[in-house]
């Protein structure tokens, strides 16, 4: 029995997966009718000549058969390659949401602040971004409907996406061993239509929004202090940062996405903007990793107003 395919990505899997069942099919059916033909034909007692198979033959058909498992090989590889990256090219117009995995649940955030545990609502139709990590040990996110797997790892963001093309409620899995209730640490993927989603997102409670959130915390950690503008400390402005190529001292570039803003808040000298001083103190054991989500969430929410004028002279 097929399961259920219920994402975009789920047929493209699916038809990798019959393709080369089909193939090895054929190979049993081949190999397992000529060990059969041969032992018939070469059974004790009969007088078919058993000598030397000619030279030229054999070298044809070892051509052949190189070139054709090559080839084959080739195919394969072609189609499951191309089916691949597509889970590593995330569209840019996706729905964003922060799994945060921990023993043994799963913590799902909307942008709009609303949170959800082990169970995550999703409208049908659209690209679904998810920005994952663990607070503890290795987990791994597995919704076999969507055919999406994959790790979640602690210290660090790890992505994936999908799009769920057929409204219903799918199980959601941790399949990596993670403690005594990795078995329990599971939950459902709830795709609805749009109106539906739209009508639930609606009669959650209305809280901040994480970026609104993120403007509380951004204060309140006191990094306004320094990346505040007015400041006497020379720190970058914040504003417009996310998305931007930043210039690091020692030459190159690095691309301010998520996982570069939580090292620049967890590890801060690691990656030292050109023309400043490593002097901002480390946030790791401070914030946490719905903090990191909210100040993330406020930096990509700061958009260049105006650029700060020049003061000199
Ligand atoms: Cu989490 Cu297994």
């Amino acid at each position: 029995m097929r399961p259920v395919e219920a994402s975009t990505y789920a047929p493209r899997v699916d038809s990798i997966f019959w393709m080369l069942t089909a193939a090895s099919g054929a190979v049993i059916l081949l190999v397992g009718t000529l060990v059969l033909f041969f032992s018939i034909k070469y059974r004790r007692g009969t007088a078919t000549p058993r000598g030397p198979v000619p030279d030229r033959l054999s070298r044809e058909v070892e051509i052949g058969w190189t070139a054709a498992t090559a080839f084959a090989f080739l195919f394969f590889f072609w189609f499951a390659a191309v089916a691949e990256t597509t889970q590593f090219e995330i569209p840019r117009k996706a729905m964003e949401i922060h799994v945060v995995a921990k023993q043994w649940m799963w913590k799902l955030e909307h942008p709009n602040g609303t949170r959800e545990i082990n169970t995550l609502h999703v409208p049908v139709g659209v690209p679904v971004r998810l920005v994952m990590t663990s607070q503890d040990v290795i987990h791994s996110f597995f919704v076999p409907a969507f055919r999406t797997k994959q790790d979640v790892l602690p210290g660090r963001y790890v992505e994936a996406w999908f799009e769920a093309s057929k409204p219903g409620t799918y199980h959601l899995f941790c399949t990596e061993y993670c403690g005594t209730d990795h078995s329990r640490m599971g939950g459902g993927i709830v795709v609805q239509s749009q109106s539906d989603f739209a009508r639930w997102i609606d009669a959650q409670p209305q809280g901040d929004s994480l970026a609104d959130q993120g403007a509380v915390l951004f204060r309140r950690m006191g990094c306004t202090g320094c990346h505040g503008g007015s400041s006497r400390i020379r720190a970058p402005s914040l504003a417009g940062v996310f998305g931007r190529q930043q210039p690091l001292e020692g030459g190159g570039f690095v691309t301010a996405d998520e996982s570069y803003l939580r090292d620049s808040i967890l590890l801060p000298n690691k990656q030292v903007v050109a023309g400043y001083q490593p002097v901002m103190p480390s946030y790791q054991g401070v914030a946490s990793e719905d903090d990191l989500i909210r100040l993330i969430a406020y930096l990509k929410s700061q958009k260049v107003v105006s650029p700060r004028p020049e003061v000199g002279p």
